[in-house]
């Protein structure tokens, strides 16, 4: 069965592996070409990502979704078109991440860009709602300030559980030294990503007892609150260390959780 398994190896070749149409939903924080890190050495990120978009795109079922991490360039001038649909790219703005620039603008935001095999069959918006930006009793004033919907004037509507996060998530921080969740400060910026993050993308775009794929475990953050959700996990990570922080993070919220190592190929193999 390949669920609840994390493998070590290649998700290149993993990934070419698994059965077709198999996956609801896929969260790819992989390399962004920017760092010094081997694995983060890509000398051309956007072909790179256009062979990864057209092996998640075969695994994916209908209507499931992929979430590519990434810099504003990583998918410049490819076609991905007759592969997925970009539905959007969402802007995780990080305002704290250090002003170091000199000689251009500060990059302070990833980009998440928000893929679907044709059109979504999950979208939970109610479960990801976040709270409106005015209170009560201006939104209720609000109310009777009429908004055009289609042409048309309507009443402006608020729902009680909050809105739609939009497409620029600025409420989510990046972790700090300090945040408990850190498990080593060597981690911090380019490695672990927020356990906040990952569950919106998770609650959004899956539903209980559907299967979660993290292709670049890392840490395992995706995996384990997938889990917590009640998704079923599947996971792929290169380094042996990683594998084993990603394999004991998760096993203490799927115990059922087991690893298994597939033999390393280079991905230029892999048509
Ligand atoms: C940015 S980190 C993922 C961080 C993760 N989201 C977290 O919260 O900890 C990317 C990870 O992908 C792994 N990786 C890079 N290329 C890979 C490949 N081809 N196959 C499997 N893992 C890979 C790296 O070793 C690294 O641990």
């Amino acid at each position: 069965m390949q669920q609840n398994k994390i493998i070590h190896g290649s998700s290149i070749e993993f990934t070419a592996r698994l059965p077709k149409n198999f996956i609801d939903l896929i969260i790819a924080d992989g390399p962004y070409a920017i760092t010094t890190q081997p694995w983060d050495k890509i000398s051309e990120i956007q072909q790179y990502n256009l062979r990864l978009i057209r092996l998640f795109s075969r695994v994916l079922k209908p209507g499931g979704t992929l979430y590519l991490f990434g810099k504003h360039n990583a998918i410049d001038f490819i076609d991905y078109s007759p592969y997925l649909k970009l539905n959007t790219r969402i802007i995780w703005y990080q305002p704290s991440r250090l002003a170091q620039g000199r000689n251009s603008y500060t990059d302070n935001y990833d980009v998440i860009f928000y893929f679907t095999k044709g059109k979504s069959t999950s979208f939970n918006l109610d479960d990801i709602r976040v709270p409106q930006l005015v209170e009560l009793t201006q939104r209720l004033r609000c109310e009777n300030v009429p908004s055009v919907t289609k042409g048309r004037f309507s009443k402006t509507k608020f729902n009680p559980l909050g809105k739609n996060p939009g497409n620029v998530w600025g409420d989510i921080k990046q972790l700090t030294y300090r945040s408990k969740e850190l498990i080593d400060r060597a981690l911090l910026n380019t490695i672990q990503k927020p356990e906040k993050l990952m569950t919106r993308l998770v609650k959004a775009s899956s539903n209980p007892g559907d299967l979660v794929y993290d292709p670049f475990l890392g840490t395992g953050t995706s995996l384990k609150v997938a889990a917590e959700l009640g998704r079923n996990i599947l996971g792929c990570e290169s380094d042996e260390k990683m594998l084993q922080i990603a394999f004991d993070r998760i096993r203490g919220v799927c115990p059922l959780l087991t690893t298994d190592y597939q033999k390393l190929l280079p991905w230029e193999s892999i048509k």
